[in-house]
This record gives C-alpha cells, structure tokens and sequence, in this order.
C-alpha cells in the first residue's frame, strides 16, 4: 500500500499503519523515506492490501491522509512513451471513475507535480480509450492511482471510492477568507468539513448556538464560528481581532484557558487551539464532557519533537479514560489534517 502523509510524518505514519494492519493480521514492514510524504507498506501476503482497504477505515488512520492499493511497480519507464508503460499493466486495474497522477510533497517534488499534471491529460484519454476508466469522471466507482517518485519510476494501484480520500493527494484547498484574522481559520474550516458532512454542519453548528474558543487569539478559529452564526466566547489574554467583536457575537475573556468555567452551561462546541502540552488539553477536553459543559468540540494537540505516535496515542487513551470513567458515551476521531503543522486534529462528540 502507498499512504500519503504530511512531510516529515514519515515515522508516525508507517508506526500507525504496521500496527493498525497488525489488529487485522495483516503483516508486512514499511518502507519510507524522510521529509517525503508518503510511505510504502510492504504486506508480506498477496492480497492482504487489498483485504485492508475493505476493512480498515482510512478515517480511523491519525497520520495518512490518503491511500491506495499498489498493483504494479513501474521501473525505468521509457521517458518516449510513458503511456505505453503504464498500459502494460492495463488489465490489472479495476474499472475506475476517476485518474488521479501524483507524487510526493515538499520541494523535492514541485516540478515532479508539475509534470504528474500534464501527464495526467494523454494517460487519462488512453485510459478512457482502452475502457478502464469511464468516458466521465464518477465519484462512486474506484480511483486509479499513478504514483511517481521521478520521471521514470513509481507505483501503479487503485483506492476503493468507499474508503479513500475524495481529494487529490488527501489534500482540501480551501479559500483563506480576507475577512479572517489568521491562518489559523483554515485548520477549523478543514476539520468541519472532514468530520461532519454537509447534513451534519447543517444541524450542528446552527445559527444562535453557544461556543467557547479556548486560545482564541486573534480570532481565527473564532471567524469561523461567528461566520455560521454561533455566539463565541473568547478566552485570551492576547487582542481578539476588532471586525469579530464588532459583530456582537463575540464576548472576550482575558482568561487562563484552564480555569475558565462558562457562566451558563449551555454551550455546544467548545473548540481549544491552546498552544500547550497535548496530555493537559486532552484532560481539559475530558473535564469539559465529564462536567457536562459541551456536547461537541474539535480541539488540536500540538505534538512534541520526538515520540509523536506514542504520545498521540497515550493522550488519547487518556481522554478515553476520563470519558468512560465519567459514563460519558462519545465518538471520537483524529486527523493530521491538510492544514495541521506539529499538530493533530481531534474531534469529540457526545452520544446519547
Ligand atoms: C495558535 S494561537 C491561536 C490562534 C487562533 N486559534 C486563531 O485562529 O487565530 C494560540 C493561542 O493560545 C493562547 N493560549 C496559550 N495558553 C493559553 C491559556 N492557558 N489560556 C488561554 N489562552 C492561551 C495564546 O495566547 C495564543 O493566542
């Protein structure tokens, strides 16, 4: 299996996915290069990758953010005919709705994508002309994956619609608003869309709902609760951005994050983009569940330098812990999000 992941998360990834692989016994060794982007899970079986796309749920995975199912390896091929190369394995592929040429990240790759691009224009019509891929892009069938690690060489496979990223490389551009007072808007913007579709923002972030940002300076994580209609409060020593407050929908509390406590317990998101050690959010956001102050929150855990997976996972167990010890009934899900840097993305939800 081919998984991308963010640059540099290389070891978190290829950690994740060997042990994730092993609940299912599916058993192999991964194979990665530093600062690359991906990672190559080598199953010791035939067929067990495919067997670990249909079982395994990509979004249950921390650290990639997309896969696929690698059919063929692709060497040296022919730079006159690339096509002809890729078509050899022609009769491997599945019928797919959709073609998706790609590469590695960061600057080792930029004008390698650059080519993936072009080159995705006559692969696709021989493609549709040898009948593998359908005449227009379909979003409920198979994607075939042409990964290129040079000019010459890479990866041939498919990724099931079912349990894939619907985005290139894993990858949501998004649109950073001129209105927003940070960068930072984008991470909040991205993990809405990933971990609630279009039905359930509609029902969950409602126009007049209660939030509370913690770490909410200057505002950007802020902007977009105020911009579906929640009232926010705030909580910061630091400047909330002026444009928010003239809204009339934010309150700013120059708080210590850890020691505020809502006047009215009736707030339904709590979001904490708190620049702090990961284990002390995660024991906030159980407190905040376990007290009954919230029923929804997405929350980062920023990661230290060395012993990311193991901490993600003992900052999560932890969260677990305080939940179940409270009989508090949850949904949780992580991501290393697009737009995360040292830091993952969690969402929290309670049930029942
Ligand atoms: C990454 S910034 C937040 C950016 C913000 N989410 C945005 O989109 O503009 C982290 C913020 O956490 C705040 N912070 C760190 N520790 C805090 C604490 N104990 N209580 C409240 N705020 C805290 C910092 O003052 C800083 O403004």
């Amino acid at each position: 299996m081919l998984l991308h992941c963010r640059a540099g998360f290389e070891k978190e990834c290829a950690a994740e996915i060997q042990e994730r692989a092993a609940e299912h016994e599916v058993f192999g060794y991964p194979r990665l290069i530093k600062n690359s982007g991906f990672v190559l899970f080598e199953c010791y079986q035939p067929d067990d990758a495919e067997r670990l796309m249909r079982e395994l749920p990509l979004r249950s995975l921390i650290f990639a953010r997309a896969w696929f199912v690698v059919l063929a390896d692709l060497n040296e091929m022919d730079p006159a005919d690339r096509v002809a190369a890729v078509l050899e394995h022609a009769e491997l592929l599945p019928k797919a709705g959709k073609l998706w040429v790609e590469s590695g990240e960061g600057d080792d790759y930029r004008s390698l994508l650059t080519f993936c691009r072009k080159f995705t224009v006559p692969l696709r019509q021989a493609l549709r002309q040898r009948g593998v891929l359908t005449k227009a892009e379909k979003e409920n069938m198979p994607r075939i994956h042409l990964f290129l690690t040079d000019n010459q060489n890479g990866y041939l496979g498919y990724s099931r619609s079912d349990n894939g990223s619907p985005h290139f490389m894993g990858i949501e551009r998004l649109k950073f608003p001129a209105e927003a007072p940070s960068r930072s808007t984008l991470k909040l913007d991205e993990a809405i869309r990933y971990f609630l579709t279009e039905e359930q923002e509609a029902a969950r972030l409602q126009p007049g709902m209660r939030a509370v940002d913690l770490g909410a300076c200057p505002g950007g994580w802020t902007y977009q609760l105020v911009r579906r209609g929640l009232f926010v409060q705030a909580v910061d020593n630091g400047p909330m951005a002026e444009n928010l407050m003239e809204t009339g929908q934010v309150t700013h509390h120059m708080e210590d994050g850890f020691k505020y406590e809502p006047q009215r317990k009736n707030v339904t998101w709590l979001v904490c983009d708190m620049i702090e050690k990961p284990d002390r959010v995660a024991q906030l956001m159980g407190s905040w569940f376990a007290r009954g102050w919230c029923s929804e929150a997405i929350f980062n855990l920023k990661l230290p330098m060395k012993q990311r997976y193991t901490t993600v996972c003992d900052c999560l167990n932890q969260l677990t812990e305080i939940l179940d010890g409270s009989g508090v009934g949850f949904e949780l899900q992580a991501k290393h999000l697009y737009h995360d840097r040292e830091e993952i993305t969690v969402y929290l939800r309670r049930r029942g």
